[in-house]
């Protein structure tokens, strides 16, 4: 192992699915997961490939009902590729019916390569070294490739290969959505073009072989959304006198080699495959525009050094040098957030997949995870952050019609958003301890607006951009603000405005106890922010360009009255508070203490508290337990000073101590069963200089490594988690921040992680190179920068000339 480098020895069939996800290779646009070529998916190996933004509907039923659902779709697989010796009939080798001499994968997270090492024994010639290394190509986000050499040891042998194409492939990567319909794919076709043995261009073709290298092409469409879905691949060989044939089924194109092998002789099979989708722009048939893109593609040393080449330049605009094991996994993180976002995704419609392109679980859907993930891509990709708001900018008729139809004026995005913008939340939920089906509210987390709102303006405070916001970004924010505007009822009682019937970050809490509808009354989490969204609204109003500000507000018929009542409603919704700290939401404070040790002792693991009480026929309503961050939320998205002053402009005075006490409250009663929870909790008590606060940022640092929902990383890695750690060492830790032109510092270092740097770009300054340390910070610009740099920290502010490092002692 080493910094860039993660291997895994010995195979082993249950540690497969974990491999596979944390294998995944992908660029952005797709990405296939890291399975064996020869497996099939079963209960050791789930061979999936996804495209960003490709999803399809199919109506299931279940407990005696029709569900819809839409799912990101499993496109067919192009990895399949399985070998045997001849004469037949020996079984194709398999690690699960045969298991391997030797066993080892490497992923190689500098060139963004897969490489598996193996040898196995055939009956009659001895041991056959086998070595694969594949690529999802970044530079050509339609290309992937599998090289494979065979080396027999010690005597010669005969082989059959076989490379495929599968369209049979069916989503069924989340055993708990087995009962549920999976199959998207229609309308499969095969075929194949022969190579041209006449190209020069193509050396790998021997002129005495018949024709090893055709192109093998497997065409389908999605049931539903109809997006037509092309794999083209050719095989190619540079073993003398091999020898091929194809064949062709309806879901499968096979091209069957058969390779000599002399001993020590290594022999190489190269295949090159191509993905092409009618969403793809500038194309024209995307069956045409694959076969020729895999028959045209450079050998597989040409491919790689590209492919590298595009590694190499993500990796100068995200650089990270965090030392130790801590380094390691955020390289990792930083890895597969961008083969899930990359710049390519900035040319696609496509949102932030909570779980990655690398598994089905909630179904490729996009949550409000992207508050996670896009104040990192900010200082990196803004273009990515860009095109992803674009995507919620896109599906702001579906939320404006959202709104309407619950009868309110203004935008509300959905909890879970896929192709169209729809709320595409399951209507029911399996608890699998149980083996019930039960009712799922949890699309009443109405704080995904808010989430939206604010990115648009953080991406706009880091870049910038305000073409953007004055554009996409207002027409988003003020939708929000006025959904919130409207949600808020006056309650003369009080004096203060309510939000009733949503559901927080939490999730556990979905009903008051005994209650026949869901939703709780005054979360403060979704009041707080609503507040801030409104008084955003209200700032960004007063500040467009007059002739935009007149263009909008006719075009969303906005009353006089309106940026009035916003600023009305900013400043008096009402936030509940119990035994002296922030309630999560109204009556809170009247739950029963749940005993969290004579759980911990009778179950262990009590992340899932929420099963685990249905299944003993009780709620997790009745009780003060939460899953993750809610009311802790809010010190992760605000700093202290500017969450003071919210509150305080909300009318209740919030002070340190305060603060404190609702951390300790809630810090004992939250069970972590999300990756975010961790995260976050580990982001406020680094911020609060607590000694605990290692212990969360751990956790989120193992969440997938290590699996530590259990069984949980298999189904698709955690993007938010992923991203919010490299965040964490960004933002939390070292308070970066802009105000005005200005980067600003406010570190807060954990003794475990208190040395280390990157680089950002912030606005038109590219490789800002930032240095932590115990005592100092230090800023760096490049020397090729335009301009100096305003670097503020505390009440110091320095500036900094191209080609200069700023050295800022921190007092003791
Ligand atoms: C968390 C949500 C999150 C979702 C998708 C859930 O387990 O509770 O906050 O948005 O996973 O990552």
């Amino acid at each position: 192992m080493t910094d860039w480098l993660w291997e895994y020895e010995g195979y082993d069939p249950d540690e497969e699915p974990l491999r596979e996800a944390l294998c995944t290779l992908g660029n952005g646009r797709f990405a296939t997961r890291g399975a064996a070529p020869e497996a099939d998916a079963g209960p050791h190996h789930y061979p999936g490939t996804y495209a960003a933004g490709c999803f399809n509907r199919l109506i299931s039923t279940v407990a005696g009902r029709d569900v819809e659902n839409e799912d990101m779709v499993n496109l067919p697989n192009w990895l399949p590729l399985r070998f045997r010796t001849t004469p037949a009939p020996t079984p194709w080798w398999s690690p699960d019916e045969q298991p391997p001499l030797e066993h080892r994968q490497t992923l190689d997270l500098r060139q963004g390569t897969l490489t598996r090492r193996l040898r196995v024994a055939t009956p009659a010639a001895g041991p056959l070294a086998v070595e694969q290394c594949r690529l999802v190509h970044m530079g050509d986000p339609y290309l992937a490739a599998l090289r494979t050499t065979f080396t027999a040891e010690e005597a010669g042998m005969d082989l059959e290969v076989e490379s495929a194409l599968d369209g049979t492939v069916t989503n069924s990567g989340v055993a708990r959505y087995r009962d549920l319909a999976g199959r998207h794919l229609t309308h499969v076709r095969t075929g194949e073009d022969p190579a041209d043995p006449a190209d020069p261009a193509d050396p790998a073709v021997p002129a005495d072989t018949a024709d090893p290298s055709g192109t093998l092409w497997l065409s389908c469409r999605t049931s539903a959304s109809g997006i037509g879905v092309v794999l083209a691949a050719r095989t190619r060989t540079d073993a003398p006198g091999a020898t091929a044939r194809t064949t062709l089924s309806e879901g499968r194109a096979a091209r069957h080699l058969t390779l000599a092998l002399r001993p020590g002789e290594p022999v190489t099979v190269e295949k090159t495959a191509a993905l092409f989708t009618s969403r793809d722009p500038a194309v024209s048939d995307p069956l045409g525009a694959a076969r020729r893109a895999a028959a045209d593609a450079g050998g597989f040393a040409e491919l790689l050094a590209t492919h590298r080449r595009a590694w190499r330049h993500l990796w100068d605009r995200a650089e990270l040098d965090v030392p130790g094991e801590a380094g390691r996994v955020l390289r990792l993180h930083l890895f597969h957030v961008l083969q899930t976002l990359s710049p390519h995704t900035a040319e696609l419609d496509a949102g932030v997949p909570a779980r990655g392109l690398h598994g089905e679980a909630y179904r490729g859907h996009v949550f409000w995870d992207e508050l996670f993930v896009l104040p990192y891509l900010n200082l990196h990709f803004p273009e990515v952050s860009r095109a992803l708001l674009t995507y919620r900018h896109r599906r702001l008729p579906a939320a404006r019609r959202a709104a309407r139809e619950v009868g309110r004026r203004g935008a509300m995005f959905p909890w879970q958003s896929g192709s169209d913008g729809r709320e595409e939340t399951q209507s029911l939920h399996l608890n699998p301890r149980s083996g019930r089906w039960l009712p799922d509210s949890s699309r009443l987390q109405r704080h995904v607006g808010s989430a939206v709102a604010y990115n648009v303006w953080r991406y706009a405070q880091a870049t910038g951009d305000l073409d953007f916001l004055h554009t996409k970004g207002a027409e988003m924010l003020l939708g929000v603000a006025r959904l919130w505007a409207d949600s808020a009822e006056h309650d003369p009682g009080e004096g203060r405005y309510r939000i009733r019937g949503v559901v927080g970050p939490d999730e556990y809490h979905e009903a008051y106890p005994g209650a026949e509808t869901p939703g709780l009354d005054d979360n403060a989490y979704t009041n707080v922010t609503a507040a801030w969204v409104l008084a955003r609204a209200v700032e960004l109003s007063r500040t467009l360009p007059a002739p935009r500000r007149a263009h909008l507000f006719e075009d969303l018929e906005l009353e006089d009255g309106e940026p009035g009542r916003w600023e009305e409603i900013s400043r008096r919704l009402r936030v509940p508070f119990h035994d002296g700290v922030i309630s999560q939401f109204e009556g809170y404070g009247a739950l029963a203490e749940l005993d969290w040790d004579g759980y911990r002792a009778r179950y262990g693991d009590i992340r899932r508290l929420d099963r685990i009480l249905e299944a003993e026929g009780d709620t997790v309503n009745r009780y003060r337990a939460s899953k993750q961050a809610d009311v802790l939320m809010l010190g992760h998205l605000f700093p202290p000073r500017e969450l003071a002053a919210l509150f305080a402009r909300l009318g209740y005075p919030l002070d340190d101590e305060q603060w404190r006490r609702t951390v300790d409250h809630y810090l004992p009663r939250t069970s972590h069963g999300s990756t975010l929870s961790g995260l976050v909790h580990g982001w406020v008590l680094a911020r609060e200089r607590r000694p605990e606060a290692w212990t969360h940022v751990e956790e989120a640092l193992l969440g997938d490594v290590a699996d530590v929902q259990g069984g949980t990383t298999p189904e698709g890695i955690h993007l938010g988690a992923m991203a919010g750690t490299l965040d964490l060492v960004q933002r939390g830790l070292t308070g970066l921040d802009f105000t005005g032109g200005t980067l600003r510092l406010d570190p807060a270092p954990l003794p475990q992680l208190c040395a280390y740097g990157f680089a950002v770009r912030f606005r038109r300054h590219w490789g800002i190179g930032v240095r932590v340390t115990a005592d100092a910070l230090a800023v760096s610009l490049p020397a090729t920068a335009s301009a100096p740099l305003r670097v503020g920290l505390h009440d110091r502010t320095v500036t900094v000339s191209p080609g200069e490092t700023a050295r800022l002692l921190l007092a003791r």
